[in-house]
């Protein structure tokens, strides 16, 4: 890792000015944003993205952002974006210094287990997630005794504890995959019971499902979709499966969140809503300004705890690093890289 000199980290701190240098390095980054950032607020962000930018280049540091991360964090600062399969897998690759995980903390753990030797960062450390909350490596441990020999498929939206209880991880985007990799007749699945019923309406296997939830998922209703094909007959409803099943019911697609950008790119519907966290839509919004994006808000307040002045100190103080108790670190490895696995075969 580079050694910076106390003027170099200190630049950060002090210049954060809307100076002409500074507006002229990032009028590319404000000409694909001005759609989905009023201009008014530009001079707010562009210092930041500037000196955040800079600092990366010398820490040798590599900024991986969720689907979910604001628009000026996604478009402005991230040098890798995507669901968290796409994180688990771009982490892997990674040959930077430090890695920023602008997300939540089980997306920067996994980042840590396959990238053990690496300065892993994350902006806030209270970046958590209801999913995750749920369950604990002593409840997989009860799990195992009442239904000895049955497999554990984990969702990675979980501690590295649990984590290391289970036999093999997945995402929404390989859950299916997964499940039947295992060539069992039944699985016990955690902690997200509506993306394990949506798992179990499309195979033979049969599930055994933790009663997880989002907490942002988990408040769209069937209603909420019925109004907005009343409002706009022609419309697309794309829906994570987290969300209860009476909502993918209405569904016209249900899909990770990286699964609904590919479909838009694919399918350029003329008017879409997006069943999921507000960032996406203006993320995926700057790459399809023909498109009308309808954007219901449910904010989740564990990814909304990452900001632009949070990446900076980041960078600077080289906070919060994360790192994995190694009693449970060699077993949480070898279920995400066992997903991993699943994904070349
Ligand atoms: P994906 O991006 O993997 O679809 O997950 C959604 C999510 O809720 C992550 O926190
Ligand atoms: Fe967790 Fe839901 Fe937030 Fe994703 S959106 S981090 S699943 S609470």
């Amino acid at each position: 890792m580079s050694t910076l000199q106390g003027s170099e980290l200190s630049s950060g701190r002090a210049g954060l000015a809307y100076t002409s240098e500074v507006a002229r390095a990032t009028a590319p980054i404000y000409e694909r944003l001005h759609g989905v950032i009023p201009q008014i607020e530009w001079p707010v962000h562009a210092p930041l993205i500037a000196a955040i930018n800079e600092l990366k280049r010398l820490r040798s540091a590599i900024i991986l952002a969720h689907n979910y991360q604001t628009p000026e964090i996604f478009h402005g600062v991230a040098d890798l974006t995507g669901d968290s399969l796409a994180l688990a897998r771009q982490a892997v690759d990674t040959d930077a210094d430090v890695i920023v995980l602008c997300g939540v903390h089980f997306m920067a753990e996994t980042a840590k287990l396959v990238n053990p030797e690496k300065t892993v960062l994350i902006p806030d450390f209270e970046a958590g997630c209801s999913l995750a909350a749920s369950i604990t490596a002593e409840d997989v441990r009860l799990l195992r005794q009442r239904y000895p020999g049955v497999p554990v498929v984990t969702y990675v939206n979980t501690s590295a504890a649990v984590k290391a209880e289970s036999d093999i991880c997945c995402t929404s985007a390989n859950a299916l995959k997964v499940v039947e990799s295992l060539g069992s007749e039944r699985v016990i699945f955690l902690p997200d019971e509506f993306l394990g019923n949506y798992i179990a309406s499309q195979t033979k296997v049969k599930l055994i499902i933790w009663k997880g939830h989002c907490e942002v998922h988990e408040r769209f209703t069937a209603e909420d979709l019925c109004v907005y094909r009343q409002q706009y007959p022609d419309i697309q409803i794309l829906a994570h499966p987290e969300c209860p099943p009476d909502v993918l019911v209405e569904a016209d697609f249900i899909g990770s969140t990286s699964g609904m950008i590919r479909h838009v790119g694919e399918e350029r519907p003329q008017r879409v809503v997006m069943i999921t966290e507000c960032s996406m839509s203006d993320n995926v919004a700057v790459e399809y300004p023909e498109i009308e994006f309808i954007r219901p808000c449910n904010l989740c307040p564990h990814m909304k705890r990452i900001t632009l002045p949070k990446i900076l100190r980041s960078l600077q103080d080289l906070e919060y690093r994360v790192e994995v108790e190694p009693e449970v670190a060699d077993g949480a490895r070898r279920s995400l890289e066992r997903m991993l696995e699943v994904g070349r075969s």
